[in-house]
């Protein structure tokens, strides 16, 4: 075991990784693609920071900042849960987290009442539902996009990331903003611009038209939030908040920034599905199940969910959370003094081959024994009180999505990326953006079933 660098804090010490490893670490969080920051971390696997420092918390440098990195099981889901000790946090700015960084990437504006915030976010999301108050409207909007789809698929001979994606925003539009939103690509475009020239490295890339990208996101935005429709998120949100026009934006778009993960969990469970005919066979026979005219409520459907929940742990679309102590925590020997700043990186151990079996694997009974739930920190919405308030309405709109493809439907992979074999583990990196998926008409089903 390496030896223990001595930082001392408070009453004890606590360990630092050293001039090399903070390097590797740094590059890990703050390398300008997401795929390189991806097979940074596969390589820095918490098995081996645990061999080189011991279990527990380990101190790291960033340029303006010295974030604490939980290395074990129980330490992460200490800091996720334990409320009274560790507080969710959203600094940004001098000193604070780097926006990608963030959940969702969208920074909280100066001055915000994050617990007010917190409240109007479970409130509009319904975060303690299964099933959205307002599913209904949802449903039927889910259900049409995933139509018309279909109809893209069956003019081009198979799905594109390309085609789905427009087909998604569009979806996500609509439910966030309302159907006269439905077709205002530009204000994704924008939002893709903005979130893009906000990565480290946008310089580098040459992408720095962050400002004007910012003002077309932020002009539309507002303008889809004053007719946002009753139905919309949005329009829900008007009716809750007399909040000012700046907090409102930033809402707002977190939450169309949510629905982006979402949507790429939802293309990434095809390919899963795609790839695994075993796994597929059991969608299939929960789809069969239900009546033939009516779309499936996002409860009938648990196996499928519980695939959506494999892919968001395998490839996680929000790799890092944070907390911030509110009190004076002891580690061991060591003491972290109130106000440090706490990272867990969830694919640490979500994807950690030395506690969990399936690491490695696609297995979406974890999700339906108890053995995902047992193991604690296999988190891809976070845990505790800043446990991500659109989980429910994620897992909704991906479930409602996949059925409407797949209940006619079969899936197949038209180029195989590499690694996704069954008995071959999982890589640590999908580039989703590179598979097509050809989806071949089912024999129609019995109406009445
Ligand atoms: C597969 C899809 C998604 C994943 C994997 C995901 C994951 C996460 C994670 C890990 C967090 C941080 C949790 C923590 O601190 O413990 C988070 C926060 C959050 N998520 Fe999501 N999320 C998804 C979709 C959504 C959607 C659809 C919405 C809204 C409609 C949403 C809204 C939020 C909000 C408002 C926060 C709090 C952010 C903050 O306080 O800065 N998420 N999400």
């Amino acid at each position: 075991m390496m030896r223990t660098t001595g930082e001392t804090s408070g009453e004890g010490a606590l360990r630092r990784a050293s001039v090399g490893d903070a390097v590797r670490l740094g590059g890990a969080l703050l390398a300008p693609w997401d795929g390189v920051r991806a097979a940074l971390w596969g390589d820095w696997r918490a098995v081996r920071l645990r061999h080189r420092y011991g279990p527990g918390p380990l101190r790291i440098a960033l340029p303006g900042r010295r974030p604490v990195l939980v290395l074990t099981p129980d330490d992460a889901h200490r800091v996720l849960t334990a409320s009274a000790e560790f507080a969710p946090t959203d600094l940004t700015g001098e000193g604070g987290i780097p926006r990608h960084l963030l959940p969702h990437r969208v920074p909280a504006p100066p001055g915000e009442d994050a617990a007010r915030r917190r409240g109007l976010d479970e409130e509009v999301l319904d975060a303690h539902q299964q099933v959205h108050r307002a599913a209904g409207p949802m449903m039927l909007r889910i259900q049409q996009e995933a139509a018309r789809l279909l109809e893209t698929v069956a003019a081009d001979g198979e799905l594109t990331w390309g085609a789905y994606a427009a087909a998604y925003r569009r979806l996500a539009r609509r439910l966030v903003l309302g159907d006269a939103a439905r077709d205002d690509r530009m204000l994704t475009d924008a939002f893709g611009a903005l979130l893009a020239a906000s990565a480290p490295g946008a310089r580098i890339r040459g992408r720095g038209a962050g400002a004007a990208a910012e003002e077309v996101f932020r002009g539309r935005l507002r303008a889809h939030i004053e007719r946002a429709e009753p139905e919309s998120l949005a329009g829900r949100l008007t009716r809750e908040s007399a909040e000012g026009d700046g907090h409102r934006l930033s809402q707002v778009a977190r939450w169309l920034s949510g629905f982006g993960a979402a949507g790429v969990t939802a293309y990434r469970t095809l390919v899963l599905l795609a790839a695994r005919p075993d796994r597929l066979a059991r969608v299939r026979d929960e789809l069969s199940g239900l009546h033939a005219a009516h779309p499936p409520s996002p409860v009938s459907v648990p196996y499928l969910r519980a695939c959506a929940l494999e892919a968001a742990r395998l490839w996680p679309v929000v790799p890092t959370v944070w907390r911030r102590s509110v009190a004076e925590t002891r580690w061991g020997e060591a003491t972290l003094p109130a106000g440090s700043t706490l990272l867990v990186v969830l694919p640490l151990f979500g994807r950690d081959g030395a506690t969990l079996p399936y690491a490695d694997r696609f297995e979406p009974d974890v999700w339906l024994d108890g053995r995902a739930v047992e193991d604690g920190v296999v988190a891809p919405f976070g845990a505790g009180s800043g446990r991500c308030p659109g989980e429910s309405l994620a897992l909704m709109t991906v479930t409602l999505l996949l059925a409407g493809l797949l209940r006619g439907h079969e899936p197949r992979l038209s180029r195989r990326p590499r690694g996704l074999d069954p008995g071959h583990p999982l890589p640590r990196i999908l580039d989703h953006g590179a598979v097509r998926v050809a989806l071949d008409p089912l024999p129609a089903p019995v109406v009445g079933r």
